[in-house]
């Protein structure tokens, strides 16, 4: 996500800075900014857009000292621009910051009532704010305000009255000190640090550094002492930028845990049964008469969870069409049918040609996006974002995981709006709260998942088959395969398969079914027997424990047992992890495949 850069030594501090945030462009951000202190004063650039323009805007307006703070900015809480760039300034305090502030809205309003003055709509400068307001040393202050916060949050303070002090407090977004024996370093990821030192501190949840030149002090933010050891970090250059994994789709797939948090955040009331999802006029938007659902790729994929997820919770006629064939449709639509369009990068070309020509027809528009402030979400009556992070991998992965889980959260929203029975929203929602650790124990499939994907290397054509909620995972798992190996593959709604695919299957033909349990399982159970007795290799994504299915398949991949409405949040991580083991052993163009863009924004 954002990117933390902060230095403090005895050379310019801001061209050290700008330095390391180039070294963390990879990661993609809308905006950045610096600030330094020098003869006891605070400076800030902030600029909307590259780093190219900060860089153009320093070299306009240079700014001198030897600390300096800097950021790049991902949006979530306000478009980019100047005003919402970090770092921000509240009196002599300035703070540049990762994450989301759960409780920001209500601390706002506390501190609005004792006069505060906002310039930006970040959840971000309720922080400096809340420090600036304390009294004692820097440490002790950001400590204090610290107390107060809420979330997941990665910080770096730097303040007029202390210059030569950076501080830095952590509590589940990454962030990490670099000692040198003339210099201190903050950065939010490591290769923004490795052209100044290998020698490291990770810094563990909950804790805050104080960093001076060649001096850190770690302790928890509630005071108490902490001992660590520095370490040395053995990784290159290109290997830090992902994160130690050999590609940015490995890195993303084992994010996933971590993105659906963020996803969730703030979100989740079991008290009320129901969820709570920004500013959505759910009351309203839940009297439409239908929905339709578009999307292209696999954010269609994630539509047809929906859609399935919003009739039963919602009890809503729900249609899902791909955007390249609905904007050029002549769909029955007006104020009556909600489009829901979804995106990952929010500037898909034929998405946004779809509600625009809906918009046109007086539909309303609501989005589920991952990239704030993109074409889709501002051509959108109402947005709902993913909090996904950017997704570098051409291969959709935790973008898809992410949107699978907003849409859920619409569908609880929706069927709470219209009659769904407390406890069941209830169910769902403590389910979702299982999701991350889920997701987790699907990952460690891994091993499983590479034995089969020797097995398959070589197979000229893959074919995929689920049923109800296990269709649209058939169909994202065939895309994986596919879009990054090459091979060509098929997703099928397994029932279909006597129409038609069965003629494909001989011996040995790969056929990989998802099996888990759920209303469908022994319906599923039926098809795999008309694949067994053609001789097909049946490798089947099932849930731990059952028995029946290694008695049918050739190999079996478990996947945690979870609410079946869950069940394609779990079963989609192996088939991803598949698709990934096996261009890798055919040393394919994981992260960039031939022919294919992360964003198509063109028709
Ligand atoms: C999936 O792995 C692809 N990258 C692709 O299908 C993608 O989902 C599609 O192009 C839609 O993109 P969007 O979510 O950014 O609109």
């Amino acid at each position: 996500m954002c990117g933390i850069v902060g230095f403090v030594g005895n050379a310019e501090a801001s061209d050290n800075v700008l330095d390391g945030l180039r070294r963390l462009e990879y990661r993609g951000y809308d905006s950045a900014g610096i600030a330094t202190v020098c003869d006891g004063k605070l400076d800030v650039r902030r600029r909307k857009g590259k780093l190219a323009e900060l860089a153009k805007l320093l070299k306009a307006e240079p700014l001198k000292g030897d600390i300096a703070i800097g950021h790049t900015r991902w949006a979530t809480h306000g478009k980019p621009s100047d005003e919402n760039a970090h770092p921000h300034r509240v009196g002599d305090v300035v703070v540049v910051h990762n994450g989301i502030i759960e409780n920001y809205l209500d601390l706002k309003a506390e501190l609005a009532a004792q006069g505060a003055k906002f310039e930006s709509e970040t959840d971000t400068e309720v922080i400096a704010h809340l420090i600036a307001g304390q009294k004692g040393t820097l440490e002790e202050r950001v400590r204090k305000a610290l107390s107060r916060v809420r979330g997941a949050y990665a910080i770096a303070v730097i303040s007029s009255s202390e210059p030569d002090t950076m501080i830095a407090a952590k509590n589940a977004s990454p962030l990490i000190i670099g000692l040198r024996d003339d210099a201190g370093l903050i950065a939010s990821d490591i290769p923004a640090l490795l052209s100044h030192t290998r020698k490291v501190i990770v810094l563990e949840e909950g804790e805050m550094a104080v960093v001076q030149p060649g001096k850190v002090k770690v302790s928890k933010i509630n005071g108490e002492p902490v001992n660590r050891e520095p370490r040395i970090i053995e990784w290159s250059a290109v290997s830090a930028e992902k994160g130690g994994h050999k590609h940015f789709m490995h890195k993303e797939m084992h994010e996933q845990p971590r993105a659906v948090i963020d996803t969730l955040r703030g979100r989740l009331s079991s008290h009320e049964a129901t969820v709570q999802l920004e500013g959505l006029p759910i009351d309203k938007l839940a009297k439409v008469q239908r929905i339709m659902l578009t999307a292209c790729g696999t954010s269609w994929h994630a539509s047809l969870v929906g859609r399935l997820m919003l009739e039963e919770l919602a009890r809503i006629g729900c249609e899902v069409d791909l955007a390249s064939e609905l904007r050029y449709r002549s769909p029955m639509m007006g104020p009556e049918t909600l489009v829901l369009a979804v995106s990952q990068s929010g500037e898909t070309a034929d998405t946004l040609a779809a509600i625009k020509a809906a918009k046109e027809k007086g539909s309303p528009i609501l989005s589920v996006v991952n990239v704030v402030d993109s074409s889709i979400a501002r051509e959108s009556d109402h947005v709902l974002y993913t909090h996904a992070g950017p997704e570098i991998g051409v291969a959709s992965t935790k973008a898809f995981i992410t949107q699978v889980i907003a849409l859920q959260l619409l569908a609880i929203a929706f069927g709470r709006a219209r009659g769904l029975a407390e406890s069941r929203a209830k169910q769902l929602v403590e389910g979702l709260r299982t999701v991350p650790l889920l997701i987790e124990q699907a990952l460690k499939s891994e091993k499983a998942v590479m034995d089969v994907a020797q097995k398959i290397r070589n197979a000229r054509s893959v074919l995929y088959l689920g049923r109800g909620f296990g269709y649209p995972v058939a169909l994202e798992g065939a895309l994986k395969l596919k879009e990054i190996s090459y091979i060509h593959a098929e997703g099928y709604a397994a029932g279909e398969m006597k129409h038609g695919p069965i003629a494909l299957i001989e011996k040995g033909v790969p056929v990989i079914v998802i099996a888990t349990q759920g209303p469908l399982y022994d319906k599923v159970i039926s098809n795999l027997q008309e694949v067994k007795a053609r001789e097909g290799h049946i490798i089947a994504i099932a849930t731990e424990g059952d028995r029946q299915i290694g008695r049918m398949a050739d190999d079996v991949i478990s996947v945690p047992d979870t609410d079946p409405m869950l069940a394609p949040l779990v079963a989609t991580i192996p088939l991803q992890l598949l698709a990934y083991h096996v261009a890798d052993l055919r040393g394919t163009d994981i992260d960039q495949p031939r022919n294919l863009a992360k964003s198509v924004t063109v028709e």
